[in-house]
């Protein structure tokens, strides 16, 4: 039995995040939400009134940006400046925001640095856009999540409406499309199934049913004979 790395990509409001976090909850892994890193990115940046990227200022406005992750259990919780944020980063502007920071280089690099250490022992579960292709390659097991738009409006619209974030499906359905379009589109990290990636549509699973498949896959990696 080995620790293995999981990468979960693909498109926003698939199930992702939740999917990555039941599955280290069956495995006894850490879950790694990328995308939460340039939520609180963006966060901190909101915080400065900046609500759209301009290259120039961005370094001097990014100095005293300090990011800290720190393990509870599964869960991996996150600390911008000594502040502990969750629901804040679920924002529909947060997710505008750190869609249009993640075509930052340097501040892509430096995340990715920090996935990368957070995950070099193996044992985690790590979803966003770029980990299989970019941040590990080599990972064991890599998925990529897709569903129909009319699905992920649904279940983002209903999530927001849970949280007590006021939106329309009208706008859920904008927001989606417009992220869709600039993560596939830019240059750096662009969203991309590894060529090595299993598809996962969730159009019409539930989440413990996707739950169970990742993790099927999973355990038939982590229980095979080691190569002698
Ligand atoms: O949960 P949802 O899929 O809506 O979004 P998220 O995973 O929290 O990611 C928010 C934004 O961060 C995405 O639209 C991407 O632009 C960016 N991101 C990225 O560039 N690379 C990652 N590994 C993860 C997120």
């Amino acid at each position: 039995m080995r620790p293995i790395v999981i990468a979960i990509d693909g498109y926003a409001a698939t199930g992702k995040s939740t999917t990555a976090q039941g599955v280290a909850e069956l495995l006894g892994y850490l879950h790694i939400d990328s995308g939460a890193m340039y939520r609180a990115a963006a966060w901190y940046l909101l915080q400065k009134q900046v609500r759209h990227i301009d290259e120039e200022n961005l370094p001097e406005l990014m100095s005293s940006f300090s990011l800290d992750m720190e393990r509870r259990g599964t869960e991996m919780l996150i600390y911008v400046n000594g502040k502990l944020l969750r629901d804040e980063l679920r924002q529909p502007e947060i997710g505008i925001l750190a869609s249009e920071v993640s075509g930052i280089a340097w501040l892509r690099e430096r995340l990715i640095r920090e996935q990368r250490r957070l995950g070099e022992k193996g044992g985690i579960v790590m979803d966003g856009r770029d980990i299989g292709t970019v941040v590990f390659p080599q990972a064991d097991l890599k998925v990529f999540m897709q569903a129909d738009i009319q699905a992920r409006v649904e279940r983002r619209y209903k999530e927001l409406i849970a949280q007590g974030i006021p939106t329309t499906r009208e706008a859920v359905e904008k927001e989606l499309l417009e992220r869709d379009q600039r993560d596939e589109t830019r240059p750096i990290s662009p969203l991309r199934r590894a060529p090595d990636a299993r598809i996962l549509d969730t159009s019409h699973l539930t989440i413990p049913e996707q739950i169970a498949i990742v993790t099927k896959w999973a355990e038939v990696l982590i229980y095979a004979p080691s190569p002698s």
